[in-house]
């Protein structure tokens, strides 16, 4: 029952934290992610650093990354990731050369999900889908406890959906990915247009940034929203539609009990939630004569995919006891 390390690299974060078999964070640490441009041997670097400052003060037995990224059949490469450097990048194996203990490395999303199954919103749900909000959408599906892959490894990629035909430029190439419409940097370039046309709508946040524009985030639209400032309430409520919308497609092809909301922007909870319900009801197929999915909150907030990363790296290294 000893403790393991979970790290969630996101496209603009990085948590890194020592969980415990009950998946409660005994401490927790953060840092930015190295941009884009930067080589993946920087990202390498700071998951490095994150676990030699948590060894100081913890035993670590076994190290989980959650990776804001599509991760191979074998678990060893991320063969993409819109967000990062990483192009068909062997990190597990990179990092087991730097790290003297297990390493498991899987999507985001899917530990996060592992996550909320384990210990959060979707505790024994036997047909559960995962939904992140953060700079992409991330997603995962989960039947009778187990994470559904693939084939290849990358099933669960709903960012990249089309939902909007020729519509905003996506990094993975294509136009129009429902994680343009519905996610933080949807939320923050909506609030940035705004603000650098000098709407009077968004005379509050300009003020807010004392007119640095580029200062605005997805945390602070969220603060302003539950402060009651009606430019961030609607745009929470239009990136809610479009989570909404994704949902009832969801519903359609998977037909899950549970869709488990989570990611930064899911702090936003009803501003975002309830919009999105009301969408769900509205574009449902069948509606009025099937049964409805739950859609709740992720109970792990955005802690999830550290949690999950570290609950799944606990296995790997129950294993690699058993084998040694
Ligand atoms: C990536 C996913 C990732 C998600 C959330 C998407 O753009 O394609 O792999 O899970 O962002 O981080
Ligand atoms: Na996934
Ligand atoms: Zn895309």
């Amino acid at each position: 029952r000893v403790p393991t390390v979970g790290i969630d690299i996101g496209g603009t974060k990085v948590m890194a934290g020592v969980v415990d078999a009950d998946g409660n964070i005994l401490e927790k640490l953060r840092a930015e992610t190295p941009d884009k441009s930067k080589s993946p041997k920087v990202v390498e670097d700071t998951i490095c650093e994150l676990v030699l400052d948590l060894s100081d003060r913890h035993d670590v037995h076994a190290v989980g990354i959650g990776a804001a990224g599509w991760v191979d059949a074998d678990r060893n490469r991320i063969l993409f990731a819109p967000h990062l450097s990483w192009r068909n990048e062997p990190l597990r194996d990179r990092l087991a050369g730097r790290l003297a203990v297990p390493v498991l490395v899987d999507n985001d999303a899917n530990s996060a999900a592992w996550a909320e199954w384990r210990f959060g919103a979707g505790r024994d749900e036997d047909h559960l889908v995962m939904i992140t909000l953060g700079t992409g959408i991330g997603g995962a599906i989960l039947e009778d406890g187990q994470v559904k892959r693939g084939k290849f490894g990358v099933a669960g990629e709903f960012g990249h959906m089309q939902v909007v035909p020729g519509g905003h430029r996506c990094p993975c190439g294509n136009r129009g990915c429902w994680e343009q419409y519905s996610s933080g940097n949807a939320l923050v370039r909506e609030a940035k247009e705004l603000a650098a046309a000098d709407s009077p709508v968004a005379y509050g946040i300009i003020e807010h940034v004392k007119g640095q524009i580029g200062d605005i985030t997805g945390p602070m639209i969220t603060e302003l929203a539950r402060q009651g400032d009606a430019m961030c309430i609607e745009l929470l409520q239009d990136i809610g539609q479009w989570l909404g919308v994704g949902i009832a497609n969801l519903a359609a092809a998977l037909d899950p009990s549970c869709f488990v909301i989570g990611g930064g922007v899911s702090a936003a909870d009803e501003l975002l939630i309830g919009p999105a319900r009301d969408a769900f009801k509205r574009q449902l197929t069948g509606r009025g004569y099937r049964p409805e999915a739950r859609i709740v909150r992720a109970q792990l907030g955005p802690e999830a995919g550290m949690v999950g990363a570290a609950d799944l790296a606990r296995l790997v290294a129950r294993r690699f006891r058993r084998a040694n």
